[in-house]
């Protein structure tokens, strides 16, 4: 997490402080260094604490948080200001800019302004040294028809890339109906997907942690609601909601798509990093694909995120061969998953992910590749070396004391 944001706050009132802080801790974006309730003493906070952030509440005192933030300006120039304020006032907006805010967001804070306002302070200052921003990756996984592994590998991809302590993982079962990742995990969610997205404007960071079920692994899930009545509750436009927050704080958003190609699913394709297309070699199966990239190709942007995945190869039974199969679909093969039925149906019915059951497994070791193929496992070893010890420590200390049901 060599991307973080570490930030300081100011602001003398008990109730917005404690507001904004509950916001920020569930964030993985940013850490929180230090808080203060007086302007007075801040300048010395921030001297002691480095933040890269000073986040400024003017309201208490707007001529004195003023004063503060000049005072900033010469002493602590590297630290971005960020000011917030119920005011919209359009004089003190520019005395703010004046004194040397690079950010103004007005009161209640929107989550999606604020996560807007840090990424662009932390692209500026991630410019600056010449670094990379933090980002999601988010990959959707679906299907060429009912039964081809979308949901085993969706689960499985999800435990082995939460297995890397540096990465924090959401999975969401987005099978609305007949969504069964939930027992390949053996968990029993306290919330679903249509508590989260009914509740999406209420919602902050540490409120949608403790809404998703984290499992031993580590990854956390968010499942399909249990009343099939419920399906009709989540739209598109707080699914895209839902997304954008999940986003914002996890590293690794997996979602287990349904085979219906509905507006839901499609909102997850078009939003996502990379789609897994997961296929088997027979003829119904390849026939599909070949529609869906037809299909897919009415989408912006979409047909060159998709790769194709091909499961259980070395099945026999009269499999269509890879070279044949790459014919008939017309797109390159990215991955090839073998089959193992023993071990997958073990850990069906355990409900215990590969990466725990059997993790020396080929078919184990194939998603643990695609993982790294996926999301460059030069970036972990990099950000592994780049953070001191005891700084990781802490942020996983933190993350586990924070989520914690
Ligand atoms: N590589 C594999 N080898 C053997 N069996 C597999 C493999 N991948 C999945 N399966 C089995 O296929 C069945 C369907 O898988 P599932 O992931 O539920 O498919 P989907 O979500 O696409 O409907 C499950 O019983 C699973 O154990
Ligand atoms: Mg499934």
């Amino acid at each position: 997490m060599s991307h973080v944001l570490r930030l300081a706050i100011v602001d003398p009132n008990d109730a917005t402080r404690d507001n904004l802080k509950s916001t920020l801790l569930g964030m993985d974006m940013v850490w929180l260094e230090a808080e203060c309730s007086r302007y007075e003493f801040f300048s010395d906070v921030v001297d002691q604490t480095h933040p890269d952030i000073a986040l400024v509440n003017l309201d208490s005192d707007p001529k004195k948080a003023l004063t503060l933030m000049g005072e900033l300006r010469s002493t602590s120039p590297e630290c971005a200001i960020l000011v917030v304020s119920s005011s919209t006032d359009g004089q003190l907006i520019l005395q703010s800019m004046r004194a040397g805010a690079k950010e103004f967001l007005t009161q209640p804070l929107g989550v999606e302004e604020l996560v807007g306002a840090l990424e662009r302070i932390g692209s500026q200052r991630t410019n600056k040294k010449g670094g990379k921003t933090r980002s999601c990756k988010m990959i959707a996984i679906c299907g060429s028809t009912g039964g081809v592994g979308t949901t085993s590998l969706a689960v499985n991809l999800g435990c082995a890339l939460a297995m890397n302590p540096v990465n924090t993982v959401a999975l969401v079962d987005l099978d609305l109906s007949l969504g069964d990742a939930d027992v390949f995990l053996d968990a029993i969610p306290d919330y679903t997907l249509v508590d989260v997205a009914q509740n999406i404007t209420r919602l902050d960071f540490t409120l949608l942690k403790r809404s998703l079920t984290k499992h031993s692994s580590g990854l956390y899930l968010l499942p399909r609601p249990v009343q099939l009545q419920d399906t009709a509750l989540v739209t598109a436009e707080d699914l895209q909601r839902v997304f954008g927050l999940l986003k914002a704080t996890f590293s690794h958003l997996i979602i287990d798509c349904s085979k219906g190609y509905n507006a839901l699913d499609m909102v997850a394709l078009e939003s996502s990093t990379h789609v897994l297309l997961v296929t088997q070699l027979d003829l119904p199966c390849l026939r599909n694909v070949v529609r869906l990239m037809m299909s897919f190709d009415e989408y912006d942007k979409l047909k060159e995120k998709v790769k194709i995945v091909v499961n259980r190869v070395g099945l026999g039974n009269g499999q269509i061969s890879l070279k044949k199969a790459q014919e008939t679909v017309g797109s390159e093969i990215y991955w090839q998953l073998p089959n193992d039925y023993r071990v997958m149906v073990e850990v069906r019915n355990n409900g215990v992910p590969l990466v725990e059951q059997a993790p020396r497994a080929g078919i184990t070791q194939s998603i643990i590749a695609l993982g790294d193929s996926l999301c460059g496992v030069e970036e972990r070893s990099k950000s592994e070396e780049e953070e001191p010890a005891s700084k990781k420590a802490g942020w996983l200390g933190f993350l586990g004391s924070k989520t914690k049901k």
